[in-house]
């Protein structure tokens, strides 16, 4: 049966629960970041990703990522540091993640074998964990203290779910949300009106965002300034409703002069300062 629609999260909701930074406060306040992305062929995602956290609150950003995309990534974002051939050395459990806040797993990675153990050693951890892109699979999620996000888009959730793309589209809110429950992880189900649903059943409609989004590595950019935001806010539904918001308030702010078809993904964590300040 068809439930009610659900609400918006409002610009009126961001401005009440995004974190103030203390004046007294150093980069240890708010944590190191764990990014686990990007593949030689796939670089770009994992700097997009980079890009959008340390733009979002985070102290600390550490990058597991493959040789050859560190080596391009460095002199766009010299404040990361990393872990070398990261997403290899975590599948074996031979790179600690015990020192994170939180970490996202699956930009511009494949979902292989590699990335299934990565994702597998991640979750025995307790930091929230954002699951995205090649980490996202058919598979369960044991009980954990710390939260789980997935962030599928239709055809990732298609991936997860085996419902066809048309179907769930048709019944966007109703899909995440049976699943988020089925699950018990937040799923972040994206395209225009991105719908987020928890795990104990609230959900949430996103009001921001438009069509210049639909182009290769936007993604990217918001599991990044998600994994910023699980950083500085002490509510982690709040993070995730207020990462998903403020991107596509970015967007937005791009559509005022310039034309849908022209944004590049990295562009938005250039505007985000600005966007970020007028919401507080
Ligand atoms: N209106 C509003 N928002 C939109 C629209 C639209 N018409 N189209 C896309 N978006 C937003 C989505 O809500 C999401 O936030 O743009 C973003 C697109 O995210 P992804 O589909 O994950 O795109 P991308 O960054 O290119 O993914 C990179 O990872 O997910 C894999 O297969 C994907 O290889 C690709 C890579
Ligand atoms: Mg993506």
């Amino acid at each position: 049966p068809q439930k009610e629609t659900p609400s918006q999260w409002t610009k009126e909701q961001v401005k009440a629960t995004l974190p103030e930074r203390d004046p007294n406060s150093h980069k240890g306040s708010f944590g190191t970041a764990l990014l686990i992305a990007g593949t030689k062929e796939m670089p770009g995602a994992a700097l997009l990703a980079g890009l959008g956290a340390m733009r979002s609150g985070v102290g600390k950003l550490v990058i597991a990522t493959e040789a050859e995309a560190m080596a391009m990534i460095v002199p766009r974002l010299p404040e990361a540091t990393y872990v070398q051939n990261g997403m290899q050395r975590i599948a074996e459990q031979l790179a600690s993640v015990d020192a994170y806040r939180a970490a996202a797993i699956g930009p511009g990675t494949e979902p292989d074998r590699m990335t299934e153990d990565a994702l597998s050693v991640l979750l025995e951890s307790s930091m929230p964990l954002i699951v995205d892109a090649g980490a996202l699979s058919r598979r369960t999620y044991a009980e954990r203290q710390a939260p789980v996000i997935l962030t599928p888009h239709p055809a990732e959730f298609s991936r997860i779910t085996g419902v066809a793309v048309a179907e769930l589209q048709k019944h966007r809110a109703d899909y995440a949300a049976e699943w988020a429950e089925r699950l018990g992880v937040a799923i972040v189900l994206k395209g225009q009106h991105t719908v987020t649903a928890f795990p104990d059943g609230e959900v949430w409609i996103n009001p921001t965002g438009n069509s210049s989004l639909a182009k290769g590595g936007t993604g990217d950019t918001l599991a990044g300034i998600m994994l910023g935001m699980l950083c500085c806010h002490n509510d982690w539904k709040h993070a995730v409703l207020n990462a998903v918001h403020m991107h596509g308030a970015c967007a937005d702010e791009w559509t005022k002069t310039r034309s849908p078809h022209t944004l590049l993904a990295h562009e938005l964590a250039e505007l985000l300062p600005e966007v970020w300040a007028a919401f507080e």
